[in-house]
C-alpha cells in the first residue's frame, strides 16, 4: 500500500517526518520547489511539502502550489490513498476548539465567485471527501465541512459564503488537492487541525504561530492512527 501525504508547511509535516523516520529524497525536477520525504517500509509513505518561493523566500502556501504538489506526486508515486494534512481556522460558534483535528466531509472554495450560468457552482467546488469512513469513524477526530481560499484572513463576502456552506473549518489548500485526487480517482482524506478562530479574527496571526506546534503534533497522532488502522 502506498500513501501520499501532502502538506504546505514544513512545520506542519515535521512531527510526521520525525516519527516515521522519513528521509528527504530527489525532488520532482530541477525547477519545482516541492520537497519530498519518504521511507522504504510497508505501507510506503511519501510526504510532499510545498517548498520555498524563489522570489519571496517564504514557504509556498495556497491552492496553486497545492495543486502542483498533488498532480506531480500522484503522477510520480501512484498512491493508493492521498491525505492532505495541515492547519485550519475553525469556527468557534460551530464547536471548533484550538488543537481539534477535523476530517473534512466536503470541500468548498470561498474565493472563487463566478456569477455566470453553471460557473457559480463550479467555482464553489463542494467536493465530497470523507472517502474512507470505515477508517475515519475510528479516529479521535471531529468531522465537518471545509472551505478553502487563498487568504489567511476572511473578508465579509468570504464569511457569507462559508456560512452558506455551513463550513466549520477554513484552510488554504484542501479543495484543490481533492480536485486533483478526484481527477485521478484516488481516495482522498483532508485532515486539518485548528490553530485560530475564523469568527474571532482579532488574533488570527498570533494564534496561528502560537498553536502551530500543538496542531501539527495532533495531526501526527491521527496520521499514526490511520496507518495502524490500514495495517
Ligand atoms: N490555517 C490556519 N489558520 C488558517 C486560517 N484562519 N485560514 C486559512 N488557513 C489557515
Amino acid at each position: 500500500m502506498k500513501i501520499l501525504i501532502i502538506a504546505a508547511l514544513q512545520q506542519e509535516a515535521k512531527p510526521i517526518i520525525t516519527e516515521l523516520d522519513l528521509i528527504e529524497t530527489t525532488p520532482f525536477d530541477d525547477v519545482l520547489p516541492m520537497r519530498i520525504f519518504t521511507n522504504n517500509s510497508n505501507p510506503q509513505i511519501t510526504l510532499v511539502i510545498s517548498g520555498a518561493d524563489l522570489q519571496h523566500h517564504v514557504e509556498n502556501v495556497g491552492t496553486q502550489a497545492a495543486a502542483i504538489s498533488a498532480l506531480m506526486a500522484i503522477k510520480t508515486f501512484n498512491p493508493d490513498l492521498v491525505i492532505n494534512i495541515g492547519t485550519a481556522g475553525g469556527f468557534k460558534e460551530k464547536g471548533a476548539e484550538i488543537g481539534d483535528v477535523y476530517i473534512a466531509t466536503q470541500a468548498f472554495y470561498h474565493h472563487r465567485r463566478i456569477p455566470l450560468p453553471k460557473y457559480k457552482a463550479y467555482g464553489m467546488g463542494g467536493y465530497l471527501c470523507d472517502t474512507m469512513p470505515e477508517i475515519t469513524d475510528k479516529l479521535n477526530v471531529k468531522k465537518g465541512i471545509l472551505s478553502t481560499g487563498d487568504s489567511l484572513d476572511a473578508q465579509p463576502c468570504d464569511l457569507e459564503i462559508m456560512k452558506k456552506h455551513n463550513a466549520v473549518i477554513k484552510d488554504m489548500e484542501g479543495a484543490s488537492i481533492v480536485w486533483v485526487a478526484n481527477l485521478y480517482k484516488k481516495p482522498v482524506l483532508v485532515m486539518k487541525s485548528v490553530t485560530d478562530f475564523v469568527d474571532y479574527p482579532e488574533e488570527n496571526f498570533q494564534d496561528f504561530i502560537k498553536n502551530l506546534n500543538l496542531a501539527s503534533h495532533n495531526l501526527k497522532d491521527q496520521v499514526l492512527q490511520i496507518l495502524s488502522l490500514l495495517k
